[in-house]
């Protein structure tokens, strides 16, 4: 499916091509002129105007294709100038590009039948405002790349388990890199154990698959600032909670364990594709959490690259586990910024539900860049306190910390723990997808079931709003 622009100035009715497979989108309000440019028209309601934000216009589009699809029409035009109020055209353009393509994806390469292709061949995005038209193929491409990162990332945790090991995303991180511009190494179990990363070691012992320490990085030839921005993101590539073993209803979604590893990969796809001018590193250490002969125990210690030594007292509470080792291995780059993702705690779903995403951290002004990325993408975010008083209860008995709480405020502990690892820099923030990483029980207009790519349009925006 092609998307491209077509300037509404240039094209009159004539130029239609013959039959009837064309269907416009806009408002007959103010523009009588629609039927000029399509042979029919689809009138979809943007809902209350204060309540207008880009994801409404991200469905709008998404609602328009699926609508197009089922009519069987082969070409869309959508027009732009109808949706552009209070947001400025290339912003109304990146978001209707961004809800047709993501709106559009499938995940059907293991069905021996795949689902019959749609009949869509193009959508046009249509202007009146042809000095805008430079802006909009800008916006048209960046969205484009935008998306394929989103896909790419969902690509990779809809893959089985049994597909994904750690060394697969591994090699898969490679081969992005190779083809993107970008930096790639991959630590295996030997150097990991050399930096002493007992987190990542305690978790994969369990398990026939080795450990993998991803790191990416985006070098540009001159970066606005000289310290980077650090992604790190948690790639269990599957959780069945260990010794701590999980029930067996729904265990199989523990293959989207490693969405936030996803995510940041994707992301550090779309950062060298943008050619951004800002050195980020991308940081996922893989492991798969397996109960066996060889694995941790509840009331093992652990110590961490860091030196910190940890009661480890559910060996369901694993992620947390590898993120520790990964978010000390951040020191190394002095970070500007230190941000990390990852599939952490049942509750912060049960909080949030799929509809907002955790977000903790040490540098509020850091925590409210990211609420304002959320904001811009459409995957939001609230912020829980990072208070000392939930101290206590990660307190040891043993150790210096355990890795779950006595009590209750799960998610906040888990960022709490996190920060213990984190304290080398001043600027650190958390997000906990465990609810927005993918969606279980009905498709939404921007995804289908399954992973959602969360995270990586929210660290593009998140990185592009330091230029
Ligand atoms: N990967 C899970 C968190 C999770 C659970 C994500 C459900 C999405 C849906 C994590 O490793 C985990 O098992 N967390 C435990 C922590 C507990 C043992 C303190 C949890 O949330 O139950
Ligand atoms: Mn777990
Ligand atoms: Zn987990």
């Amino acid at each position: 499916m092609k998307i491209s622009f077509a300037s509404a100035a240039k094209a009159p009715a004539s130029a239609l091509p013959a039959g009837r497979d064309l269907l416009g989108v806009g408002s007959f309000e103010k523009d009588k002129d629609l039927l000029k440019i399509a042979d029919r028209v689809f009138l979809i309601s943007l809902g209350k105007k204060d309540k207008f934000t880009l994801d409404v216009v991200r469905r709008a589009a998404a609602k328009f294709l699926s609508q197009g699809k089922s009519l069987e029409c082969q070409t869309l035009r959508l027009d732009l100038d109808s949706l552009h109020s209070k947001f400025s055209l290339p912003q109304i353009t990146q978001a209707a590009v961004e809800g047709l393509r993501l709106s559009d994806y499938r995940f059907d390469k293991y069905k021996s039948k795949p689902n019959p292709v749609s009949s869509m061949r193009s959508v046009e995005l249509v202007s009146k405002d042809s000095k805008k038209s430079k802006d909009i193929e800008r916006a048209i491409a960046e969205a484009e790349i935008i998306s394929e990162g989103v896909i790419f990332t969902r690509n990779l945790a809809n893959e089985p388990p049994n597909v994904m090991t750690p060394d697969h995303l591994a090699r898969a991180a490679k081969e992005m890199a190779a083809k993107n511009n970008l930096t790639c190494k991959v630590l295996g179990k030997e150097e990991i154990k050399k930096l002493k990363m007992g987190g990542v070691l305690g978790v994969s012992q369990g398990s026939a698959e080795e450990p993998r320490f991803i790191i990416l990085e985006n070098r540009p030839r001159k970066a606005k600032f000289s310290k980077p921005i650090v992604l790190v993101g948690k790639g269990i590539t599957f959780d069945t909670g260990g010794i701590s073993i999980k029930p067996s209803t729904d265990m199989d979604k523990m293959k989207f364990d490693m969405c936030g590893a996803a995510a940041v990969i994707g992301a550090m796809k779309v950062i060298a594709n943008l050619n951004l001018p800002i050195r980020v590193v991308g940081l996922a250490p893989t492991c798969e959490n397996m109960p066996g002969g060889r694995a941790q125990r509840p009331g093992d210690i652990i110590t961490c690259m860091n030196g910190k030594t940890v009661e480890v007292l559910n060996t369901d509470a694993e992620g947390r586990l590898i993120l520790a080792d990964a978010l000390s291995y951040a020191k190394k780059y002095s970070p500007m910024v230190l941000l990390d993702i990852a599939t952490l705690t049942g509750a912060c779903a049960a909080a949030f539900g799929d509809i907002a995403s955790g977000v903790m951290g040490t540098d509020p002004k850091l925590v409210n860049r990211v609420k304002e990325a959320g904001e811009v993408t459409g995957e939001r975010v609230w912020e829980l306190p990072l208070w000392d008083d939930y101290f206590d209860l990660i307190k040891a008995t043993y150790a210096d910390v355990q890795n779950i709480s006595k009590k209750y405020a799960g998610t906040i502990t888990a960022g709490l723990f996190l920060k213990e690892f984190a304290d080398h820099t001043s600027s650190w923030a958390h997000l906990d997808v465990a609810g927005t990483a993918w969606n279980e029980a009905a498709p939404k207009p921007l995804s289908p079931i399954g992973a959602t790519g969360v995270g990586v349009r929210l660290f593009v925006e998140i990185v592009k709003s330091y230029l």
